[in-house]
């Protein structure tokens, strides 16, 4: 259950970047709260900052104005508190799951035996238990994504940064990862900041849509998703489910058409 107390607050954060001779201007002025134990979702045109707002949470970059709270104290760093999940997975191919799971438990110095137990622990959860000794290579996309979880999760973080993790997968994988999402966020009570391209994706798994204006990313719009849990494919079906999803639609298509427009500008 999502309480009201903010865990992550952005202030006024806006980023820009140097490229050649240029500066572009990534985020612009975005302030955003997200409430500890919900899923948030980040939805938007391409380039409008999504991934340079997980960025800076990270505390992978630092904002070039404003600020993020974690807890009320400002981020000026890489946190353990904050896992970060990305696209491509972002596991190490010469080491097994196991390996990848304990790895960060490694590198903080935990015993071997303990290691062992919270890996199986993650392993399991995310159901891949029996293939501790496999490779990367030797796992399905969707498999593999499911590791870079359970290594995410073994490292205890309060918060899990997502960014578009399930746009490599296929359709029904897809699927299944997100109800596993959903149940293992439940269990483990964590904090989820997800990034999407997909509307469905984001109404399937949040608690709360955020919309992104295009570049410079602001915050658009915010919709409470009141459908109900759990989210069968029925409940794609429904009214409600349509009215929402014909909502955010249209307000990512504004900012779609926006962007399409200032690129023929520069074209021209
Ligand atoms: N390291 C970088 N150097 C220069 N420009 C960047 C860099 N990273 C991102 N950008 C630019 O900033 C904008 C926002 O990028 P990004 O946050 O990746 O957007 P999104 O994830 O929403 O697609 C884009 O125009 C992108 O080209
Ligand atoms: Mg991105």
């Amino acid at each position: 259950m999502a309480s009201d107390r903010p865990i992550i607050r952005a202030e006024n954060v806006s980023m820009e970047y140097a490229r050649g001779g240029e500066v572009v201007r990534a985020l612009g002025g975005l302030s955003l709260d997200v409430r500890e134990g919900e899923i948030l979702c980040i939805v938007g045109s391409s380039g409008c900052g999504k991934s340079t707002l997980l960025n800076i949470i990270a505390g992978f970059l630092k904002p070039t104005e404003g600020r993020v709270l974690l807890r009320d104290e400002p981020i000026t760093g890489i946190d353990t508190r904050c896992g970060m999940i990305f696209q491509e997975y972002a596991l190490f191919p010469w080491k097994t799951v196991q390996s990848n799971v304990e790895f960060g438990l490694k590198m903080k110095g935990v015993d071997k035996g303990t290691r062992r137990e919270t890996a199986a622990k993650f392993i399991k959860l995310v159901g891949l238990e029996g293939f501790e000794k496999a490779y990367p290579a030797e796992l399905s996309g969707g498999m593999r994504q499911r590791a870079a979880l359970a290594r995410s999760l073994a490292n205890d973080p309060e918060i899990l940064l997502m960014d578009e993790p399930f746009a490599a997968v296929d359709a029904m994988t897809r699927q299944l990862l997100q109800d596993q999402l959903v149940d293992i966020v439940a269990k483990t009570k964590k904090t989820v900041i997800f990034v999407t391209h997909s509307i469905d994706e984001a109404l399937i798994l949040s608690d709360r849509i955020t919309v992104f204006s295009s570049r410079p990313g602001r915050v658009k719009a915010i919709l409470k998703n009141d459908l109900p849990k759990p989210r069968s494919a029925a409940a794609q079906l429904s009214p409600r489910y349509l009215e929402l999803k014909s909502q955010i639609w249209d307000s990512v298509q504004e900012e779609v058409l926006q962007q399409i427009a200032l690129m023929e500008r520069i074209q021209r």
